[in-house]
C-alpha cells in the first residue's frame, strides 16, 4: 500500500482536470468543441506521445464491438482514441487518482462514456474476471510495477484466449543504472527497469507465445530531442506532457534521452497473445 500511494504520488496530486481547462484556456479553446485531437499533446503520456499511440494501434487486430484493457491508462487518451478508431470499449485501470478524475471528465468531454470508462486501481491486482476481454494493452507503466510475474500474470487471466497484450516500456540497457529524475521516479525510488529479455521470458513464463519484441529506442530518442528543441526555444505550446511533470520536466526530459543514448535504458514495444483455446 505505501508503494502504491508513493507511485501515485509521484504521478500526480490535485486537480489535473483543471490544469488542462486552464491550458486549453491559453489557447482559447472553448470545453465544448474540444476534440480527441486537441487534447492528444497531454492525454497520451509516453515517449512520442500520440503519434506512439497510433503506431501500436497500427499493429493491433481490434475488431468493432470488442472490450479492450487498458493497464495504467493514465489520463485515457490512449483509451479514447482506441475506442474511436475501433468502435469498440476500453475499460482502463491507473493506480492515480487524479488521473482517473480528470480522465473520466475528459472522456465526458468529449461525449464518449458509453465507450470509455475508468477506475482506480493496481495492474497487479485487476478488478476484473477472468476472460473478460478480447485484447490488453500496457504503455510505460511497467517501469514501476515491482511484482512483474503478477502483473503478466494478471493480464493473462483476465483475457480471452487468442487475445493480444501489448507493452511499451523503458527497459533496462546494459551500461549501467540510468540518471534520474525521470518521468517515472525522481531519484529512483518506485522504479523497476528489467532487461528486455528477462522481460521476454516473463512474458513466457506467465503463458504468453508469439512475442515480437521491437527496439523503440532510436525513435524514442528522436521524440525526447524534438521536445527539448522545442522547451530550449521556449516554444512549447501551454497544453502538453510538459504539464504534468512538473518543474524537474525539462530535466526528465534530457535524461530520458541521455539513459538511451548512453545504453542505461532500453526502450522496447512487445506484443504477444495468450494461445487459442485450441493449442491448450
Ligand atoms: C507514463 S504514464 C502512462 C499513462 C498512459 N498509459 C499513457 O500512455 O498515456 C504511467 C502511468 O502508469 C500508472 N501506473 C503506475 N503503476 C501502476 C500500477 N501498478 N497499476 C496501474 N497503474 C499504474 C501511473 O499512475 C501513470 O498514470
Amino acid at each position: 500500500m505505501k508503494n502504491e500511494k508513493a507511485i501515485a504520488d509521484h504521478w500526480a496530486q490535485g486537480d489535473v482536470y483543471a490544469l488542462i481547462v486552464s491550458a486549453l484556456g491559453k489557447m482559447s479553446k472553448s470545453l465544448d468543441e474540444v476534440t480527441l485531437e486537441d487534447l492528444a499533446p497531454v492525454d497520451h503520456f509516453h515517449a512520442r506521445g500520440f503519434a506512439a499511440t497510433q503506431e501500436l494501434a497500427d499493429r493491433l487486430p481490434i475488431k468493432a464491438g470488442q472490450h479492450i484493457v487498458d493497464i495504467g491508462c493514465g489520463l485515457g487518451g490512449p483509451a479514447r482514441y482506441i475506442a474511436r478508431r475501433f468502435q469498440c470499449k476500453v475499460s482502463g485501470l491507473d493506480i492515480t487518482q487524479p488521473f482517473v478524475e480528470a480522465g473520466n471528465r475528459l472522456t465526458a468531454l468529449l461525449r464518449m462514456e458509453d465507450q470509455v470508462t475508468i477506475q482506480q486501481g493496481d495492474g497487479q491486482r485487476l478488478p476484473y474476471a477472468d476472460a473478460a476481454f478480447d485484447g490488453a494493452y500496457t504503455q510505460h507503466v511497467t517501469m514501476n510495477v515491482s511484482d512483474r510475474p503478477r502483473f503478466f500474470s494478471e493480464a493473462y487471466r483476465v483475457l480471452k484466449s487468442g487475445a493480444f497484450f501489448a507493452l511499451t516500456e523503458h527497459g533496462l540497457g546494459p551500461n549501467g543504472d540510468p540518471h534520474y529524475p525521470l518521468p517515472w521516479s525522481e531519484d529512483g525510488s518506485q522504479a523497476y527497469l528489467m532487461p528486455p529479455l528477462e522481460t521476454r521470458a516473463l512474458l513466457e513464463a506467465a503463458g504468453f507465445e508469439d512475442i515480437v519484441l521491437e527496439d523503440t529506442g532510436a525513435k524514442y530518442l528522436a521524440g525526447y530531442r524534438a521536445a527539448l528543441e522545442k522547451a530550449e526555444k521556449g516554444m512549447l505550446p501551454p497544453l502538453g506532457i510538459h504539464v504534468l511533470m512538473g518543474q524537474s520536466a525539462s530535466q526528465k526530459t534530457r535524461n530520458a534521452a541521455r539513459n538511451i543514448d548512453e545504453g542505461r535504458t532500453h526502450p522496447i514495444q512487445v506484443i504477444c497473445r495468450k494461445p487459442s483455446a485450441s493449442n491448450f
